[in-house]
């Protein structure tokens, strides 16, 4: 793998939080970036932030979901730079409420961006990696793709899907000096959660019974993202497993990120499973 200063990454929601500080920070190492997400105007301005030359940092809008769009990243990115060392799939948003209420087709389009579109552009990227010998895939999933929870299951089971696939890719790619690494953040201050609001308002619109059991959610969370973190401590974890010769398997952050892990790790299922209950029930 090259130093950091001289590899070709492509960063997937660039246009916002996570995504976006990741930019920010890579870009000070002087790698060459292709930056993607749907919002061509933000991408615009944040390329030409961190690099006025328009030689360096590279904006791409693509909507992910859609198959010629992911091709036509992959073709651009390697016409521009002639290689690429690190893909980081980072785009993603949170599907909320009660499995019986949401529609299918939002589930769905849930998988597509989390999911699909992630395996996807693994699929596109992997034998341009491959020939090449080296390359590092970095999946940002979460710690709800460790623990599941009730009203928020579709998206923590995208987490969780992404989770799986990326441990079994990483066996298939490793013979060919191709590393996979996951970065599972805890609560981060960004527009996740508006997001989140946004594509979910019509199953938020008519919950039915399910009503004050979201609103106990919505309270739940409002407490425990007093505990988030700014987007930088994701990028920082970007940052090493790009760098580092051996990068972790895994990073999890910030700190309450490692707690939540950890007791599920030593608390049994029963208990984890009533403590996050806790959180849903109407006081
Ligand atoms: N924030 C948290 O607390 C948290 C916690 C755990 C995990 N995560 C994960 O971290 C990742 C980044 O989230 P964030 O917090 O930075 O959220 P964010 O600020 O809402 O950013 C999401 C990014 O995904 C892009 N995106 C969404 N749909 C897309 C599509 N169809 N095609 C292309 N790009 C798309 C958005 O860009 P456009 O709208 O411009 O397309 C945006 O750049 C997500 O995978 C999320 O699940 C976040």
């Amino acid at each position: 793998m090259p130093p950091l200063s001289e590899q070709v990454i492509l960063i997937t929601g660039a246009s916002a939080g996570i995504g976006e500080a990741t930019a920010r920070r890579l870009a000070r190492s002087g790698a060459r970036l292709i930056l993607t997400a749907r919002r061509a105007d933000r991408l615009k301005a944040l390329a030409t932030e961190l690099d006025p030359t328009g030689i360096r940092v590279v904006p791409f809008a693509a909507d992910l979901t859609l198959a010629e769009q992911r091709e036509a990243l992959i073709t651009g990115t390697l016409a521009r730079f002639g290689r690429l060392d690190a893909l980081i799939n980072n785009a993603g948003y949170a599907q909320r409420g009660p499995l019986e209420r949401v529609p299918l087709e939002s589930i769905r389009h849930n998988y597509e961006v989390n999911v699909f579109a992630v395996v996807a552009l693994c699929q596109l990227v992997a034998p341009v990696l491959r020939d090449q010998g080296s390359g590092r895939i970095v999946n940002i999933t979460s710690v709800a793709g460790r623990i599941a929870r009730p009203l928020t299951s579709v998206y923590d089971s995208t987490k969780h899907a992404l989770e799986a696939l990326s441990d079994g890719l990483r066996g298939e790619l490793k013979p060919f000096g191709v590393q996979v690494v996951v970065i599972r953040p805890g609560f981060i201050a960004t527009d996740f959660v508006s997001a989140a609001t946004a594509a979910s308002a019509d199953t938020l619109a008519d919950l039915g019974p399910y009503t004050p059991y979201m609103s106990r959610l919505r309270d739940g969370f409002a407490e425990l993202r007093r505990l988030a973190a700014g987007p930088d401590v994701i990028a920082r974890c970007v940052e090493r497993a790009l760098s580092a010769r051996r990068p972790c398997l895994h990073y999890t952050a910030p700190a309450h990120a490692r707690l939540f892990l950890f007791a599920r790790w030593l608390f049994p299922a029963r208990v984890v499973d009533w403590f996050i209950r806790l959180r849903t029930r109407p006081v």
